[in-house]
């Protein structure tokens, strides 16, 4: 493998248009920090960089929403979540912005660079106006009825209500959130990165160069580069953002996702005037720490850009974490279903590294895991106290106890004793290897063996029982045991800082070499230790009862009233559910039957024919907008006249404890007369 001088570390750019949450931190922030802060502890020459992205559309969106200025809303965030990773000591070298001038004038000048080599392609394409607001809208700022569900208040890019990702043109009815009024179709030019013709490049440089990266990564990125990768537009019709920095482009910015990577390179000037030898020296190895929902931009995009400006290294690894979920359902910020990092510290003043400790045990690595608070208490209580904890303040209170703190001196080794002593150096390799790999939970998983053993010696030379009749012995158990106590406060510095910070405290111990870690060498006889006291405490029923009674009142809210669903129907046999015929159709028109309050007459294309159906819902929906919808209905049902008008089927809805109907479309688009079973 290559040797590499030094090591630059990025982590993604959050969105400063929110606060963090234990997501953000169990996928990138936590690892991201172990692996620097190990890297400091070995010495390697290494920055970390991060920093606010600033830019998009969620941010213009959520600023319109509030009655402010984006600034006002990343102004707000930035200092936010700038300190939740101090407090919860993720220790970058800075934490940028990207609205800041030097980013405007690193994404500037890259851009120049690609355009003047003529890189990218310029295309006319149409796009959805706001003539009365006299704007382009983003897909965001357009809403309508969903045509999978029949929600009016459908997104451009989503429905919220079903979850279908839309495009805006897929909007019955669309309107502009800005004006309300209907937007028009405009055309509209823009700079496109051709990614097709990058294929080669990319296809050699990760399908035959990057076979160490992560399964889950690698595989994300052979699926793309698979289905073959279209140009992508790099501009936006915008006022937020760094404008497009070449002539005639007023009024377009640069795409987010453009340049919030090349935050990275701002940041990195930012820090040192000696940025380049980080971003342009191939001895320099880059890593990228980011969840798997950034990978495309991270292995595909971005390299593409730094690959065609040409001066800039490529990233080495990009180590992406799956997602963490929480008490077994998605997090989400518009539900609120979420542990946010404030919100925690004030529930939990000083206890960081719990959260750190558990976030990292439970790591999202190599499948989406789930968060619950009977684990976080679990994992408190049953490792960092009971094992850590315990066995550190053991060592301590029996050295003030028997030698008035004084480290005693190391006598004759017994064979138990020449075990432990060959086993730390081998845990200490173990955690090396399963650093140097991402394999922080392994990492982890070692450290806490070593604790593990330290705790088990104690336990089964038991020197509480044995001082009185042979006090040499126990300096001898002492010694070792402040040993590993000693390495433990190295080796756990990368995933419990603060923890770290206060053993090293405990025993009066300066900083100690990593290369120590796992010897008998760390503190020598005669060494008076400090006062001790307790690493961790325990976690209490009461306190994981206020967390999840917390989520239960966020859950009840979320979903409303369950309790008066109408009981569960009897069972059917199989031949008597098959014995429905149910497809799918689209409404090809609506109108209301004359003199009813009710009734709509609907046609509809069932793939097979066109029918009619007379169906009760004419209160709940406006016969225009649920033209062409796709619904699901069913066909056998035996045909009826309603105030004269033959109805040939039954529309399936749903209808909620609160009269709420809703259709049963199909999630996605399918031909008409597809069977549903
Ligand atoms: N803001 C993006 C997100 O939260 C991440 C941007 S990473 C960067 O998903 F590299 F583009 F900065
Ligand atoms: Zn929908």
């Amino acid at each position: 493998m290559k040797k590499f001088k030094r090591y630059l570390i990025t982590s993604a750019l959050p969105y400063a248009n929110g606060p963090i949450h234990i997501g953000h931190l169990a996928g990138v922030y936590v690892p991201s920090d172990i692996y620097t802060r190990y890297l400091r502890l070995r010495k390697r020459d290494v920055i970390h960089v991060c920093g606010s992205d600033e830019h998009g559309v969620p941010i213009t969106f959520k600023a319109r929403q509030e009655g402010i200025t984006p600034q006002q809303i990343v102004d707000r965030y930035h200092e936010m979540n700038k300190k939740a990773f101090e407090d919860f000591g993720i220790s970058f070298d800075i934490y940028s912005r990207t609205s800041n001038a030097l980013h405007y004038e690193t994404a500037s000048e890259i851009f120049r660079k690609l355009d003047e080599k003529g890189e990218f392609i310029e295309k006319t394409t149409p796009q959805y106006f706001d003539e009365e607001a006299g704007q382009f809208l983003a897909d965001r700022y357009i809403q309508g009825t969903c045509p999978h569900c029949g929600n009016e208040n459908a997104y451009g890019d989503q429905c919220e209500k079903c979850g279908s990702s839309l495009n805006a043109t897929d909007l019955i009815n669309p309107r502009s959130t800005i004006s309300g009024s209907t937007p028009v179709m405009k055309d509209t030019r823009h700079w496109f990165l051709p990614l097709d013709k990058y294929e080669p490049f990319l296809k050699n440089w990760i399908l035959e160069g990057k076979k160490h990266w992560k399964p889950n990564v690698y595989g994300q990125c052979k699926s793309w580069l698979d289905h073959g990768l279209q140009p992508r537009a790099v501009s936006r019709d915008l006022d937020w953002g760094v404008p497009v920095p070449v002539e005639n482009a007023e009024g377009k910015v640069l795409y987010v996702w453009f340049d919030a990577p090349i935050g990275y390179i701002s940041a990195t000037k930012e820090l040192t005037e000696d940025w380049e030898k980080y971003w342009k020296d191939s001895d320099t190895r880059m890593i990228h720490f980011i969840g798997k929902d950034n990978i495309v931009f991270h292995c595909i995009v971005f390299p593409s850009v730094l690959n065609a400006e040409g001066s800039y290294i490529l990233p080495d690894n990009v180590p992406a974490n799956e997602f963490l979920n929480l008490e077994n359902d998605k997090i989400s910020t518009s539900r609120n279903w979420a542990v946010w990092l404030h919100e925690y510290l004030g529930d939990f003043p000083g206890r960081e590294d719990v959260l750190r400790y558990v976030l990292c045990a439970n790591a999202p690595e190599t499948k989406d895991n789930d968060f619950t608070w009977k684990d976080f208490q679990a994992r408190n209580n049953n490792e960092l106290v009971a094992i850590y904890g315990n066995f550190v303040n053991r060592a301590i209170v029996l050295t003030h106890k028997y030698f008035q703190g004084k480290v005693p001196g190391c006598g004759e080794l017994n064979d138990y004793d020449r075990k432990v002593l060959a086993e730390m150096p081998v845990i200490r390799k173990n955690l090396e290897n399963s650093m140097e790999q991402f394999r922080f939970r392994e990492a982890l998983k070692e450290a806490m063996t070593l604790a593990r053993l330290g705790n088990k010696y104690l336990a089964d030379t038991e020197p509480w029982i044995i001082f009185k009749n042979n006090p040499e012995r126990v300096k001898t158990i002492l010694n070792i045991s402040l040993q590993i106590c000693a390495s433990l406060s190295v080796v756990t510095e990368p995933f419990l800082p603060r923890s770290a910070a206060r053993l090293k405290g405990f025993l009066n111990t300066g900083d100690i070499d990593w290369e120590l870690a796992g010897t008998a060498d760390l503190i020598p006889a005669g060494h008076v230790i400090g006062k001790g006291g307790l690493l961790f405490e325990k976690v209490t029923d009461e306190e994981i009862d206020k967390q999840i009674n917390k989520l239960m009142a966020t859950r009840k809210q979320n979903e409303k009233v369950t309790d008066s669903l109408p009981p569960v129907k009897g069972n059917i046999s199989y031949e008597e559910f098959s014995a429905m015929d149910i497809r799918t159709g689209t409404i090809l028109s609506a109108e209301k039957v004359a003199k009813t309050k009710k009734l709509l007459k609907l046609s509809i294309d069932t793939g097979i024919d066109t029918r009619t159906v007379v169906s009760g819902i004419a209160e709940h929906f406006d016969p225009a907008k649920i033209t062409g919808m796709q619904v699901s209905i069913l066909v056998n049902l035996e045909p009826r006249k309603i105030r004269g008008i033959e109805s040939q089927g039954m529309i399936l809805m749903a209808e909620d404890t609160e009269g709420k109907l809703v259709f049963i479309s199909p999630a996605d688009k399918i031909h008409n007369g597809s069977v549903v079973r």
